[in-house]
């Protein structure tokens, strides 16, 4: 039987002083997987966490437009293959919600709008959302777990980088390079959307060959140091990981750990 796993960050370029809201994440998904809930379940709860964490950059502490708007990216997938992503969505504190109420819908991706619409039909909260003007940590949060049935989830969410156009759309909602899973393994990136989505970077990460730590290592190879990457994975042979080429709060929960 899979030993269940989960890791957790907090976002490339984030320091210490982040640590314990990816911390209280960590836990709040290891409670459900270690009494037997499922990859998804702990996913969405963890990251719906560090939505709710106003030093991190999703949800709450989402990163404002140079419009002084707060739109949001969020997208699960898990290695069923199942979907769900949205898209500058606004008025929505936790749209990780909304992208899991799409992973057994037939449509996958909802964007601005229409997303709203939908998450209003589906009776998701709605709420302005307070937003952060910081600078800096322009970075998602993000989470990768394997549950007691060998199912695994990756889940991220983000506010994008401060100051990014109105409608701007980073890496962290998007199949292939924000997010990956198959019936090996689950990465999430985080950094700077753009050279992320170029690099189409968490699906070359996932097929490279080697370990989790080769596969990783590989990913960050792709950049030059001056732009901020990191990425999280699992897998289904129990191997889980976080690495960047700059600070990255990360933590890994497991029966070991
Ligand atoms: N990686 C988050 C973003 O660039 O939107």
């Amino acid at each position: 039987m899979p030993e269940p796993m989960l890791v957790c960050h907090g976002g490339a370029g984030h320091t210490a002083k982040d640590q314990p809201g990816v911390d209280k994440a960590a836990d709040t998904g290891w409670n459900i997987l270690s009494a037997g809930g499922t990859a998804v379940e702990a996913v969405v709860a963890a990251v719906q966490i560090m939505e709710d964490d106003p030093l991190l950059n999703a949800g709450t502490g989402g990163r404002k437009r140079a419009d002084g708007s707060v739109q949001l990216d969020a997208a699960i997938a898990t290695s069923d293959d199942r979907l769900g992503a949205i898209m500058a969505i606004e008025d929505t504190p936790n749209p990780i919600q909304v992208a899991a109420g799409l992973l057994n819908e037939s449509i996958h991706i909802l964007v601005g709008e229409g997303a709203r619409q939908w998450a209003d039909q589906q009776g998701y909260p709605k709420a302005k959302v307070r937003g952060s003007d910081s600078p800096s940590g322009n970075d998602t949060v993000g989470c990768v777990a394997i549950d007691q049935s060998g199912l695994m989830a990756v889940a991220s969410s983000t506010g994008g980088c401060t100051g990014r156009p109105r409608g701007r759309v980073g890496d962290t909602p998007l199949w292939g390079p924000g997010l990956w899973v198959d019936q090996n393994v689950a990465i999430a990136a985080t950094g700077i959307g753009e050279e992320i989505t170029l690099k189409m970077l968490c699906h070359r990460v996932a097929i490279h060959p080697g370990s989790l730590h080769e596969k990783l290592q590989h990913g960050l190879s792709l950049f030059d140091p001056s732009i901020e990457v990191g990425l999280i994975g699992i897998s289904v042979d129990g191997e889980g990981l976080g690495q960047a080429n700059t600070e990255m709060p990360w933590a890994i929960r497991s029966a070991n750990q």
